[in-house]
């Protein structure tokens, strides 16, 4: 597998060598290619600390198909996806193409190389007339909101998905997540979905509990401190959209492809190691 090395950073203005992020560290989870020496470094020994890692960030990524395709099929048919990482198998522009919808996609980050790779692939494969990338910090709503690109792409008179997949454990208290969220909320139409997913470790064993708290002390060190947050606090960002079926529930547990299927030794471990949920605008 061939990897990005120390030289391809002049590549990315801006991309941070002096620590590992979190956008690159999942890559390496998740198996990709565009990640460095101290990314690699950094998620090998989380892995250590906590086994199901890899196994997490998999289905954390199989929740994002599954709700993707679950709003296409709703007749959704705009997309704004927040911390939408280094694009890997499944992203949401090709979940797109995958079902023929003619459905618009915005992919925000402010990670350099998350940035200039969805950039890339999206020009490789011809899709810019569809879907495009936003470098911008979800803490920054209007900037996001009024972007050019978003402002192409999106009509907001129609309802959207909005995606935080895997995003909330980056975004400190200190940040009033729930303020914002309702800014991104108060801009979106009846019918549109707010998505998130988030590492946890509420509903955990007391031993993952201690493994998760490890390793969120070990993000301390890189671009991106990681947050843990339990059910209740979580079920909170939604603010008064209710939930759709099945509710907050463990990522396997959101609508499984193959309802009762046994689940593989590495998905049950990580199984209870995050929640998700998808809420929708009422009338
Ligand atoms: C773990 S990855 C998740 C990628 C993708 N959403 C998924 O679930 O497969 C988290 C991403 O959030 C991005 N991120 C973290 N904080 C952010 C912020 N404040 N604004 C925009 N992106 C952010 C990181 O750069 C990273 O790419």
């Amino acid at each position: 597998m061939s990897t990005e090395t120390e030289g391809d950073a002049a590549r990315f203005p801006g991309v941070d060598l002096s620590r590992p992020s979190a956008a690159r560290i999942y890559d390496w989870y998740l198996g990709g290619a565009h990640n460095w020496a101290i990314d690699r470094e950094f998620g090998a020994r989380i892995e250590t600390m906590l086994p199901p890692i890899k196994a997490l960030a998999r289905s954390n990524r199989a929740f994002l198909g599954r709700l993707v395709r679950a709003a296409l099929d709703s007749g959704i048919r705009q997309f704004l996806d927040i911390g939408s990482g280094i694009p890997a198998v499944g992203n949401v522009h090709e979940i797109v193409r995958q079902h023929g919808a003619d459905a618009r996609v915005v992919y925000v980050d402010y990670e350099p190389v998350a940035a200039a790779h969805s950039r890339m692939l999206l020009q490789q494969e011809e899709a810019t007339g569809w879907a495009g990338i936003v470098q911008q910090d979800f803490l920054a709503p209007s900037a996001v909101l009024e972007s050019p690109e978003t402002r192409r792409l999106i009509d907001f008179d129609q309802p959207v998905c909005l995606l935080l997949i895997a995003l909330g454990h980056f975004l400190g208290d200190e940040a009033d997540v729930p303020g914002v969220l309702d800014r991104y909320r108060d801009r979106l139409v009846a019918g549109s979905w707010l998505g998130l997913s988030h590492i946890a470790c509420d509903d955990a064993t007391p031993e993952q509990q201690e493994q998760m708290r490890g390793g969120a002390a070990s993000y301390q060190d890189t671009s991106n401190p990681l947050w843990l947050r339990d059910r209740a606090e979580l079920a909170r960002w939604f603010g008064p959209w209710p939930l759709l079926s099945p509710g907050m529930v463990h990522l396997p547990d959101w609508r499984p492809d193959v309802p009762d299927e046994p689940l593989s030794e590495e998905e049950a471990q990580a199984r209870g190691l995050a929640w998700c949920g998808v809420a929708t605008r009422p009338d």
